[in-house]
């Protein structure tokens, strides 16, 4: 078995593409410092694969601990998530988001250039774009200044592989710019797990339906959109997770060097206001919410055009919100 390394492979996205490495038949090598995610998802990712995988815990940005990774293991291609997420963090901590994304990023593509590894997904964001001139948004729009830390570093890496690989660097890379990921797995065995209060809207609507929080602050309903409340392409985290097997999948093709960078979403915008009224359906549960404010920051529309991954790797979007929502639910209701 081809054995891929998922650096924050215990997170929510990594975790559920560790499942879908082992479906694809990889030996999914996860290193995670678990600072965001818990021991026992691995025995979660065991229960669905049937399967375990090899685990390393530790520091991402340390050299060493990842040299010796690649020293015993022959890993033959890399999937990095390992990263800080927390858009409204990165502000207040703007020197940890820097130091630990772009030093695991440089600690990886070093280890996988002392090591001839070849093959690189990273996990951008659509955050790249900004507040994007239209949408869909294709990967030809212009990328737009971050108003964040952690926005910056999603910009400032794709920036960094690409001069690598202009560099003539012996590396086939493929930023996916991810666009709202949702859900959890079917089964009610993995989900997302926040620390404290979620700054993002899933995982709060489904506290505030658990009881865990009173009401739902529905951040500004006078944007240009339908129904005034912003509109995102929520995508569900297994096609997420299944996009990453199919790119990596691309990138074996591919004669090093190779760089594209290609949209994930389905390609279909939601307001939020439709999201909480789609989750109170499936789930027979109320969502209580109030509107308040804009949040600092944020756009009103964000929803990409698919068209590119579709065509040219052949993933498309299967699960519909619905079933996103139901799934995230199943797992709630577990916590
Ligand atoms: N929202 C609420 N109430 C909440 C939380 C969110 O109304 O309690 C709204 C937001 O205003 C926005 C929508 O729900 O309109 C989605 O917000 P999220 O925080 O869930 O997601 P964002 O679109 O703001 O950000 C997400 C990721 C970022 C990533 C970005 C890329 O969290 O990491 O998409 O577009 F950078």
């Amino acid at each position: 078995m081809k054995k891929i390394l998922i650096t924050g492979g215990a997170g929510f996205i990594g975790s559920h593409t560790a499942v879908e490495l082992f479906a694809a038949g990889y030996q999914p090598i996860i290193l995670d410092d678990f600072s965001n995610s818990e021991k026992w998802i691995i025995d979660r990712i065991e229960k669905i694969a049937d399967q375990r995988p090899i685990v390393y815990e530790g520091d991402c940005t340390d050299p060493h601990f990842v040299d010796k990774i690649f020293s015993k293991e022959n890993i033959t291609g890399v999937i990095h998530f390992a990263a800080f997420k927390a858009v409204g963090e990165s502000i207040d901590k703007p020197i940890e988001y820097y130091r630990n994304n772009l030093g695991s990023l440089l600690t990886i593509l070093e280890a996988m250039k002392n090591h001839k590894v070849k093959n690189l997904v990273f996990s951008s964001s659509a955050t790249v774009y900004g507040d994007p001139d239209r949408n869909p948004i294709t990967e030809t729009a212009p990328k737009k200044p971050a108003t964040n830390p952690y926005g910056k570093t999603k910009s400032m890496i794709e920036d960094i592989l690409k001069d690598s690989i202009t560099a003539k660097e012996p590396f086939s890379i493929i930023p996916l710019r991810y666009f709202n990921p949702i859900g959890a797995h079917p089964s009610g065995l993995l989900g997302e797990l926040p620390i404290g209060t979620p700054a993002n809207l899933v995982p709060y609507i489904s506290q505030t339906a658990a009881g865990i929080r009173p009401k739902l602050s529905v951040f500004g309903d006078d944007y240009d959109t339908p129904d005034g409340t912003g509109v995102r392409d929520f995508i569900h985290v297994v096609d997420l997770a299944k996009a990453h097997i199919a790119t990596l999948q691309y990138l074996e093709k591919q004669t090093a060097p190779f760089y594209d960078i290609f949209n994930v979403g389905t390609g279909k915008g939601t307001s939020v206001k439709e999201l909480i009224e789609t989750f109170e359906q499936v789930n027979q549960v109320k969502v209580p919410y109030q509107v308040v404010d804009r949040r600092s920051g944020d756009i009103g529309t964000c929803f990409a055009d698919p068209s590119k991954i579709n065509k040219v790797i052949g993933w498309k979007a299967e699960f519909a919100i619905e079933d996103a929502l139901r799934d995230t639910w199943k797992w709630q209701q577990t916590l």
